[in-house]
């Protein structure tokens, strides 16, 4: 059998609701304000989903982008990985939400949810790029989809501020056009010990004993900022060292580097302990919030539209989420 050498990103898209969520409007409904926010986390605004909005509708409909940008049809695709923990519904899964809206002509394509929250859509990467060069599947789409305003406390300040909504796709295939373009590393990692850090509970339980499912209450994010971020600044660097260790190159290297959007400082730290030069990492934090696993392909999503990401770039992905979870990745476009 004749196995690809390589999988790589054939084509990109992205939907995020019209609603816009300003800091001045949150300063509203808690006692923050604009400056605080800009300064301690580099937001500005976020895009959240107005009511009765389905998150599996932009999920869907940044697939059709994703597949018009890669010149390939609904019924080229032969699995769909959903990267997300916050779904519209538990059960079925957003994939098959979204399998559906993609009409008749996806056939039997197959469709499973992956939750690695914020690093959800690197290891979405990574299991595509094996399973494509493996040849178990020609063309996939990994789509990243959150609503996370829907789970979110509007009466905690210290989560309210940080998250948004949106989704964006990517399709992924054997590279064929003989250039050195596609993937060359994807890692992923884990640590359980820092579970209780970034969580969903019901505040209210009817009985704290039961799972969440059980308790009849909306569950809620919470987070220990402190602590996550302390977790971030470690592992941005960790998880991105594997990513370039495997892909035989150093940061030197690297021509742009998408970090998940969770925190300006976090990512200010990161590139200051790897000595890149500002303008190679990409910030977009300031126009979309925290995005969870959608900030990575929204990342790339704005560099294609701003003209910067053209081919032969070297593209550094480093992610990291509830779990603990992270991700990284090297693409060359
Ligand atoms: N407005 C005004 N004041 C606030 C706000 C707010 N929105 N939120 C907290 N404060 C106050 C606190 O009460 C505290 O006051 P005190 O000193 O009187 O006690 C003070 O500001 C400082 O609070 P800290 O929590 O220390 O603020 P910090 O500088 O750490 O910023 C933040 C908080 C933005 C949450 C930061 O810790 C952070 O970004 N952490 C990482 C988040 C992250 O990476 N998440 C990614 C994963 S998310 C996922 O996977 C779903």
């Amino acid at each position: 059998m004749n196995l690809p050498a390589r999988a790589g990103i054939l084509g990109i898209g992205a939907s995020i609701p019209e609603k816009v969520l300003t800091n001045a409007e949150l300063s509203r409904m808690v006692d923050t304000n604009d400056e605080w926010i800009l300064s301690r986390t580099g937001i500005r605004e976020r895009r959240i989903l107005g009511e009765g909005e389905l998150l599996a509708d932009h999920a869907a409909e940044s697939c059709r982008r994703a597949l018009d940008n890669a010149g390939l049809k609904t019924s080229d695709v032969d699995l769909i990985l959903a990267c997300t923990y916050t779904a519209d519904r538990q059960c079925p899964s957003l994939a098959c939400d979204i399998h559906r809206r993609l009409g008749p002509e996806i056939g039997m394509a197959g469709a499973l949810d992956i939750n690695a929250a914020c690093s959800g859509f690197l290891y979405g990467m990574h299991l595509a790029d094996k399973l494509i060069r493996t040849g178990a599947h020609r063309h996939i789409l990994i789509v990243a989809a959150e609503a996370q305003s829907r789970f979110v406390d509007f009466t905690d300040r210290a989560t309210c501020i940080l998250f948004g909504d949106g989704a964006s796709a990517i399709v992924m295939g054997p590279v064929t056009d003989g250039s050195d373009s596609g993937v060359y590393s994807t890692c992923v990692g884990a640590d359980g010990s820092g579970s209780e850090q970034i969580r969903m509970v019901c505040d209210s339980p009817v009985d704290p004993s039961l799972p969440q499912a059980r308790n009849n209450g909306t569950p809620n994010l919470r987070m220990n900022g402190r602590e996550v971020f302390k977790f971030a600044v470690r592992i941005f660097i960790q998880a991105l060292d594997e990513a370039l260790t495997a892909a035989s190159i150093t940061s030197a290297d690297v021509d742009l580097l998408i970090p998940h959007q969770a925190n300006l400082r976090i990512i200010e730290a990161g590139a200051a302990r790897l000595s890149l030069p500002p303008e190679r990492m990409i910030v977009n934090i300031d126009k979309y919030g925290n995005t969870a696993s959608v900030t990575i392909p929204l990342g790339m999503m704005d560099l294609l539209e701003d003209g910067r990401l053209t081919k032969g770039k070297t593209l550094a992905l480093v992610a990291f989420g509830a779990g603990y979870t992270y991700g990284s990745a090297i693409v060359k476009w």
